[in-house]
């Protein structure tokens, strides 16, 4: 038996800086009265060996981060070796404070060549994918997790967006009252074509990487921990179905799934309710919900039929971090009660290392380290030496 993750996770757009050659970062350019911009982020790109020892001098086993498909790819067929050497190094450094690397594949972003040649919805997108996933398996032959797609339901909401920011998206939704955006917000169904080829794309890496690497093989899920309203037991069936079950089916037989938890969302007979404002939301106007994480456990446990689990991403954006050790403790708490009734969980992952680019926002905190964004200065908080004291001593 390996022993239980602890660690904290990133993502590469939200802390690299100058991901110049993906889709996020043109949408940052041609949007930016709704999306503040990544710019230099964190730094991390350069700063990665800081970052990773400050989560091991705290005592955390592990470390989550992404490689970019836009960095390791600029163009169609031209692969950088420099960059993946980049991403080997940032490897070997976590292996070489004794920590153990999740590598996740994609996360949210696509090189500009890709999304602008038809994106995911092109026939060529899975082969695409492949190429990517092929280079990428160079650098991963002794890494024991690989995520290959990162929340594949959000991404198969945020495409959405991508309707939003057409001029005709924007001339419909100028008639809508504040309510009825918000409402329409939240009802928003995850596009289930896009997420059937994301999981063509899971299925298809994984034969990959099991080929080529020695890794367990899984995606993350976001769960989202629906409960329905008296009365209104068949659309949540309905929403729960295509937010989530059907990404987790997806997970059944593979060697991991990732539960990500944030917060719990009510359905009535319209779909899901928008978290009304209330003082106790977090700094993303969710709702203060830590036992969200035992509710999506569980699900996940369900629907996969006993898939192992990694929680891959679970965590707070608040400025106070003595309420993100709170929920975090809460949400723990929920964790071992799920592995007491026999759920097979094999780590726990916070979101995140780092206070981060929160995709077009910079306000919502969730990180265990404060950076200073001028002079990139990390600032541990007293969150990161609480969970690495948690993770050397195996409770809370
Ligand atoms: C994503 C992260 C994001 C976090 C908080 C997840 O949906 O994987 O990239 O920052 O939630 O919103």
């Amino acid at each position: 038996m390996t022993e239980f993750l602890w660690g904290a996770s990133t993502s590469p757009h939200q802390i690299e800086g100058n991901n110049l050659n993906s889709d996020w970062w043109e949408r940052e350019q041609r949007f930016p009265e709704m999306f503040e911009r990544s710019g230099d982020a964190l730094d991390s790109y350069h700063r990665y060996r800081e970052d990773i020892g400050l989560l091991a001098d705290a005592g955390l086993n592990a470390y989550r981060f992404g490689i970019e498909w836009a960095r390791i790819e600029p163009e169609e067929g031209q692969f950088s070796k420099a960059e993946l050497a980049h991403y080997r190094r940032m490897i070997d450094a976590t292996l070489e404070r004794g920590m153990t690397p999740v590598v996740t594949l994609h996360h949210f972003t696509n090189p500009r060549w890709f999304a602008d040649d038809g994106g995911w919805r092109d026939p060529r997108a899975i082969d695409r994918f492949c190429r990517y996933v092929e280079a990428a398996a160079t650098i991963l032959a002794d890494v024991e997790w690989v995520v290959t797609v990162n929340e594949p339901n959000v991404y198969a909401l945020m495409s959405l967006m991508d309707n939003t920011m057409s001029e005709e998206g924007r001339a419909a939704m100028a008639d809508l009252s504040v309510d009825d955006l918000l409402r329409a917000q939240a009802a928003a169904i995850p596009d289930t074509e896009l997420g059937d080829i994301l999981a063509d794309a899971h299925r298809a890496a994984k034969v990959i990487l099991k080929s080529a690497t020695s890794a367990r093989v899984g995606w993350t899920v976001a769960g989202q921990a629906f409960e329905p309203t008296p009365g209104n037991e068949d659309e949540f069936a309905r929403v729960k179905d295509a937010w989530e079950d059907r990404y987790l089916r997806v997970s059944k037989g593979d060697d991991f799934v990732g539960v990500q938890s944030y917060t719990s969302q009510k359905i009535d007979s319209r779909g899901v309710i928008p978290h009304a404002p209330h003082p106790d939301n977090t700094l993303t106007g969710w709702a203060y919900r830590p036992d969200a994480l035992g509710i999506a456990l569980r699900n996940a446990w369900n629907v996969t039929e006993g898939t192992p689990i990694l929680i891959t991403e679970n965590g707070i954006a608040t400025n106070d971090d003595a309420r993100r050790i709170a929920y975090t403790s809460e949400a723990l708490e929920h964790m071992f009660a799920a592995q007491v009734d026999g759920l097979d969980v094999r780590g726990y992952l916070h979101w995140s290392a780092l206070d981060n680019f929160e995709w077009g926002h910079w306000a919502p905190t969730f990180g265990l380290i404060a950076v200073d964004r001028t002079t990139f200065e990390r600032t541990p908080k007293p969150s990161l030496a609480w969970l690495g004291d948690i993770a050397r001593s195996g409770r809370a």
